[in-house]
């Protein structure tokens, strides 16, 4: 019989010290929070978001708590930026990817134009494609491994929102992103996984509930909303960054192209 193989402590499988990780839409909502997660876990963090100001708040935050930050303000939605952002990296090559960065205003179908479809197709879907394509490269450089965590929405697999066919077009998008890299690269060592998050505190998502003042059938939505949510509550970031953490982490070694909802029990419902 073989022999059983010692098993790898806890500690070490959670922890990401020695590891660099780039996260973006890091200045709010689950990037802050799993910005927050990896310093504790020991990752030195190169964090991206458009907003500079906020971002250095958090910036100063971690290093106050001892964490190593590199703080890059850029507009995601534009390639060129997310080109100089990586000539800017440079030497600090990351080892984790995690595209956050995400935008979703309500608007009907009939009204979209190509202005608001374009910019959400490009800072949902298209800057975690060319992150990725950069982020693969760079491990590729330096013999492979890797790990990639990419966020889409429970929107992705249910529909539930009505005037969001752009959002939900986008971030199906981000699950067929993954997992075809996670076919791809995964023999280079290279895992990508999805996370669907479903209901979560934010400043994003509170922005949104407040335009129930202007459209009160937002009410009805958000009763059947809420109504599928089995946990019988909202999350919070933190809850969302846990998984992240484990996703980027050696505690998910043998996960690959996973699709994984934290959305309360949204889509179980
Ligand atoms: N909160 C939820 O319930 C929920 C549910 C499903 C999916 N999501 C997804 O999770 C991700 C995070 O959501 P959140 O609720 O924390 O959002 P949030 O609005 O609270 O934070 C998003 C962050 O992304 C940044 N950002 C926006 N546009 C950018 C751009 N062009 N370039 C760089 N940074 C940009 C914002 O400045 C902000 O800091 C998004 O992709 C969102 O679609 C959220």
């Amino acid at each position: 019989m073989a022999q059983q193989k010692a098993l790898a402590p806890l500690s070490n499988l959670i922890s990401l010290a020695g590891k660099t990780a780039l996260i973006t839409g890091a200045a709010a909502g689950m990037g802050a929070a799993t910005a927050r997660r990896f310093a504790e876990a020991g990752a030195a963090l190169l964090l991206v978001d458009i907003d500079e100001g906020r971002l250095a708040k958090l910036g100063r935050q971690l290093e106050d708590a001892g964490g190593k930050v590199s703080l890059y303000p850029a507009d995601l939605a534009d390639r060129m930026a997310i080109a100089r952002l990586w000539q800017e990296i440079g030497g600090a090559a990351p080892d984790i990817l995690v595209n956050n960065a995400g935008i979703f205003p309500f608007c009907k179908y009939l009204e979209t134009d190509a202005a608001l479809v374009e910019k959400v197709m490009a800072v949902n879907l298209y800057a975690a494609y060319w992150l990725c394509q950069h982020f693969v490269r760079c491990r590729l450089e330096r013999g492979g491994g890797g790990a990639i965590v990419n966020i889409s929405s429970v929107e992705a697999m249910l529909s539930f929102k009505e005037d969001m066919a752009h959002y939900t077009m986008s971030k199906a998008g981000v699950i067929a992103l993954t997992r075809a890299l996670s076919r791809d690269y995964g023999r280079h060592g290279i895992r990508a996984n999805v996370v669907l998050p479903g209901a979560i505190h934010t400043e994003g998502t509170h922005r949104a509930r407040r335009q129930v003042w202007r459209d009160p059938s937002l009410l009805r939505v958000g009763y059947h909303f809420q109504a599928r949510l089995s946990l019988g509550r909202w999350g919070n970031p933190d809850e969302v960054a846990r998984i992240v953490l484990v996703l980027a982490s050696d505690l998910s070694s043998y996960m690959n192209g996973a699709v994984v909802p934290v959305d309360g029990g949204f889509l179980s419902a």
